[in-house]
């Protein structure tokens, strides 16, 4: 009996070891890891740049306040903002802590200008943001707000693709618009370029923030360093995660200079946040993603594995219903209720994981190699032709 809570559904395997795109198990023969610990592993499994980056920042110091200077934080912060839009950083653990550190400096942003009732945000019904009090009352979701009242305020929504109601939407109350260029827990939904352009014209329209939330869309996984770059806009805060870490936990919100000059001593803070471990790691990620030729490669092996998808889809269409996604960040959205697809993928030695809208999502870590690419194709085609309808 396990003495976890029941907050999660696990599946009921455990693994002793990874290596790149694999997973061995405690028993029983190796899995193809799409998964990737959601979108988390962007090198994949022991990498042994980001292996050599934690030993040899664990040798020397694991952890100072952020009461001092962090050397390494210092070093990630400068890339971050020589390769970015962003001129300032605040470094988390989490997704969701970036996430609620985005929407803090949006509201200090107006209360500083001396509006403080401009503090509304207004984000996409159903969309993900993140786990906690706050971040599940952006989302507007049913299901993850239900039993956790009262109702956080501050947060508008408006329906995704409903521009009529994202305009009717906006009052002279609301500071940012926060949405995920490409929506990821609700199914692979993106957001096209036309229309984050169209977002940012209404942004300076109406003098409100853009927040593009680039947690899992952003670092590499769309075969651009954030998704947002395909359409050009600029945007005002980016709080990110998962794939910065390569699985080690880091989070960080990414700001223009504009904004960031609000957060003054005392207005946010985070112990374990930026700690040197965490830094040093995050820098051997960057080492990798800025390599010359990483994100176009991404770009071209993604192309590939998009059109194999596709064929398969063109040979199951009462089965796959759309194949979504940018880069390496996939949903094959089926007709049919995904999980036993998943489950049959599973037995056939390949990870993926459910998102919204019966998609399954395909998250391949940045670094995936056309072989693998390959068995995966075969293995899909497998349980496409068990399942035909
Ligand atoms: C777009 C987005 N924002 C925020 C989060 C929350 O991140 P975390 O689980 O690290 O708190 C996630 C997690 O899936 C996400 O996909």
């Amino acid at each position: 009996m396990s003495a976890l809570a029941k907050n999660y559904n696990r599946r009921k395997i455990a693994f002793r070891r990874g290596k790149g795109s694999f997973l061995y198990p405690t028993n029983g023969k190796k899995y193809l890891d799409f998964v990737q610990g959601i979108a988390v592993n962007s090198l994949g499994h022991a990498n042994p740049d980001l292996i050599r980056a934690i030993n040899n920042q664990a040798k020397k110091v694991w952890h100072v306040s952020n009461a001092f200077i962090i050397p390494e934080g210092e070093k990630l912060a400068k890339r971050l903002t020589q390769k970015t839009f962003a001129d300032n950083i605040i470094f988390q653990n989490s997704g969701t802590e970036a996430t609620e550190a985005a929407i803090k400096v949006a509201k200090r942003y107006f209360y500083s200008k001396g509006k403080p009732n401009k503090n509304r945000i207004l984000c996409v019904k159903n969309s993900f943001h993140g786990r906690t009090i706050a971040a599940i009352f952006a989302s507007g979701s049913k299901k993850m707000t239900e039993g956790f009242g009262p109702k956080v305020g501050g947060f508008d929504h408006f329906r995704f693709g409903n521009h009529k109601s994202l305009k009717k939407a906006i009052t002279n109350k609301t500071a940012a618009i926060m949405v995920e260029p490409i929506m990821g827990e609700g199914g692979i939904k993106v957001i096209p370029d036309w229309c984050l352009r169209e977002l940012r014209k209404i942004c300076n329209k109406k003098k409100i923030l853009l927040i593009l939330d680039e947690v899992q869309c952003g670092i590499g996984r769309t075969g651009k360093f954030f998704a947002f770059e395909y359409s050009g806009v600029k945007p005002d805060i980016v709080p990110v995660a998962k794939g910065i870490g390569g699985g080690f936990p880091i989070g960080a919100v990414l700001m223009t200079k504009k904004v960031a000059s609000v957060m003054v001593p005392g207005t946010h803070g985070s112990t374990l946040g930026g700690n040197p471990i965490a830094m040093n790691v995050g820098n051997a990620v960057l080492d990798q993603i800025f390599k010359k030729g990483f994100l176009k490669n991404i770009q071209k092996t993604s192309k590939y594995f998009h059109n194999e998808l596709n064929k398969i889809k063109k040979d199951y269409p009462k089965l796959i219903k759309e194949v979504r996604g940018v880069g390496l960040l996939i949903g094959l959205q089926l007709f049919i209720d995904q999980s036993k697809f998943i489950q049959k993928l599973q037995d056939n030695k390949l990870l993926t994981i459910r998102a919204g809208e019966n998609v399954v999502r395909i998250l391949p870590p940045l670094n995936v190699k056309k072989p693998e690419i390959d068995l995966s194709i075969k293995i899909i085609r497998k349980v496409c032709k068990e399942f035909k309808l």
